[in-house]
């Protein structure tokens, strides 16, 4: 059911974005989050703390200000949307619409639904994405993915990156991955240890993985233990609720290998309160997705 990364590679030819297979082969995540959950769990080791669209309770979603308020709190790993313009650039955004987190509605009123697909990136650059949260970030932009990627390597941050809606946005696979290239973001240095791409669209990762093997992926979901070994072929995360888990499934995760033959990990999302965070801690997750790192920080060193 799930084609083999190889053959895909094959069908890309030159110029793809693919890497020999043989350097794929050798792509290992990182050091804090590649360890068996069971045995992270076990010596006590501590989940990543990834900041959720940014430092997103503390400052507005997927703008500049949410990771340099996650650079400011201390934490390295942000996540983010990524969504395609009517003209074709990829921008950060979670919503299909930019009516919550922008005043698209005040500058452009007879433009309803608003949907980020039916608006220029010119038009969506005049978008104040910050004044919806807090009048203190008045001026935020909706930056493109381009910009983001800069302002991520500029603050030396590293990325959960979401296809969102992949459906809407044909080729947006291929087309992502080359603005990752493209700023630098597919070197070995990056796909070795600073870079998850992730997506509820199980076609969507898959396609990503047969595009580059040596990235490291995620499906968002909880899929059926039974179902995993498909999962095992093209993720090596599965990043499910954190209502959703429990202590066996993290195991059964752990238990399979995934694309680079190295156990399965699992970030849980989103995990906004101290008690929630040490119940997925204990349960061995390797990750976690909170909108309050900051919280999610506490609990895990005072548990
Ligand atoms: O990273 C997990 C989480 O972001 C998935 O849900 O809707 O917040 O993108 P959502
Ligand atoms: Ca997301």
């Amino acid at each position: 059911m799930y084609a083999r990364a190889a053959t895909t590679v094959a069908l890309l030819g030159a110029g793809a974005l693919v890497l020999p297979l043989s350097t794929a082969a050798a792509q290992p995540g990182s050091a804090p989050t590649s360890a068996p959950a069971s045995s992270a769990a076990a010596r006590h080791d501590r989940p990543l703390v990834v900041a959720h669209r940014g430092a997103s309770a503390q400052a507005p979603e997927n703008t500049f200000a949410a990771i340099d308020r996650a650079r400011e709190l201390g934490f390295t790993w942000v996540e983010n949307d990524v969504q395609r313009t009517r003209d074709g650039e990829l921008v950060i955004m979670h919503d299909d619409t930019l009516k919550r987190t922008t005043n698209v509605e005040a500058l452009y009123p007879d433009r309803a639904p608003w949907k980020v697909a039916d608006f220029t990136a010119k038009e969506i650059a005049r978008l104040d994405a910050g004044s919806w949260f807090s009048p203190k970030y008045a001026g935020q932009r909706v930056p493109t993915l381009k910009q983001y990627l800069r302002r991520v390597s500029h603050n030396h941050q590293k990325l959960v990156f979401e296809f969102k809606r992949p459906e809407l946005y044909p080729g947006i696979e291929k087309q992502g991955l080359r603005v990752l290239r493209d700023t630098g973001w597919l070197d070995r240095h990056h796909v070795t240890g600073k870079l998850v791409v992730q997506s509820f669209s199980a076609d969507s990762v898959k396609k990503v993985h047969a595009l580059r093997p040596d990235v490291k992926t995620g499906f968002l979901g909880t899929p059926a233990v039974a179902d995993l070994p498909k999962y095992a072929r093209f993720a090596d995360q599965i990043n499910s609720t954190h209502t959703s888990i429990s202590g066996s499934y993290v195991s059964a995760i752990h238990a399979r290998k995934g694309p680079h033959g190295k156990p399965l990990e699992i970030f849980t999302w989103t995990v906004n309160d101290g008690p929630a965070a040490v119940r997925a801690a204990r349960f061995g997750v390797n990750g976690i997705i909170t909108n309050t790192p900051d919280v999610v920080r506490k609990a895990l060193r005072d548990s």
